[in-house]
């Protein structure tokens, strides 16, 4: 996969994309980022990328030119199309289900605004989805991407090491993830539940479905309220509760 972020912070989305699981994605060859600034499009003296908003108001805004000229740099990169994502608050929230389906993709492009934002006709014109990691405000749309970037790299084929633990991931079947222990198995803040060391995989399992369950009823119900579960899992909410009440 190729993703290619317009930005005018370069060193800090390719330093993201560097790093642990998704750094390693792209030694691999499995995952290719590159950065675009937009400044280096700028044509006035000055490099200007941004100006006051029309109608007055605080901050500034990103021109169309600069950042229509990178794009266009951008798509010209590789020859497969690829649809045009910007980060932005106002955008529809970065779900799992939605991280999973733009890992499927063989390309995208993140746009990222800064200041007050971005001429709104260039997004009119140019950007295909708005996505937003959150309902809170960051300063520029670079940490958005690269929350992104690390969510699709890790997805990709041959990128996490145990196969596995890509399916075991928290929302991956809508429900959080169960609480995990290592070595030592006894220690001053408690012991490992001592089904965890039983060998009994099956009763492990189910332990981990239980808590996985319970969890997400404790701390998400939204979430539960979503599923349809089946008899096992029902019956496996219902010991948690039990267990819980005491
Ligand atoms: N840019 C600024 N805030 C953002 C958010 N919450 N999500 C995505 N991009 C953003």
């Amino acid at each position: 996969m190729r993703i290619d972020v317009i930005t005018l912070f370069p060193e800090f989305v390719e330093t993201c994309a560097g790093i642990g699981v998704v750094g390693r994605a792209q030694e691999r060859g499995l995952l290719q980022v590159q950065a675009w600034n937009p400044r280096d499009y700028a044509t006035d003296a000055y490099r200007r990328v941004d100006e006051r908003p029309f109608g007055g108001g605080p901050g500034m805004v990103m021109l169309i030119d600069p950042l229509r000229d990178a794009l266009v740099a951008a798509r010209a990169a590789a020859t497969e199309p690829a649809k045009t994502i910007y980060l932005s608050p106002q955008g529809t929230r970065l779900t799992q289900e939605k991280v999973a389906e733009f890992a499927q993709r063989d390309r995208m492009i993140l746009l990222c605004g800064r200041y007050e934002g971005v001429d709104e006709r260039l997004l009119e014109h140019e950007a295909d989805e708005e996505i937003s990691i959150g309902d809170y405000v960051l300063s520029g749309g670079e940490l958005a991407a690269a929350v992104l970037i690390d969510a699709i790299g890790r997805l990709q084929e041959g990128a996490l090491n145990d196969a596995q633990s890509a399916q075991q991931d928290s929302f991956s079947d809508g429900l959080l993830d169960c609480p995990h222990y290592t070595r030592p198995e006894q220690h001053a803040l408690g012991p490992v539940p001592t089904v965890l060391t039983s060998g009994d995989h099956a009763a492990i399992r189910r332990w981990r479905r239980k808590q996985a369950l319970g969890r997400t009823w404790l701390r998400r119900p939204e979430l539960l309220a979503q599923l349809k579960l089946g008899k096992e899992d029902e019956k496996l909410l219902i010991e948690f509760q039990q267990d819980t009440k005491i």
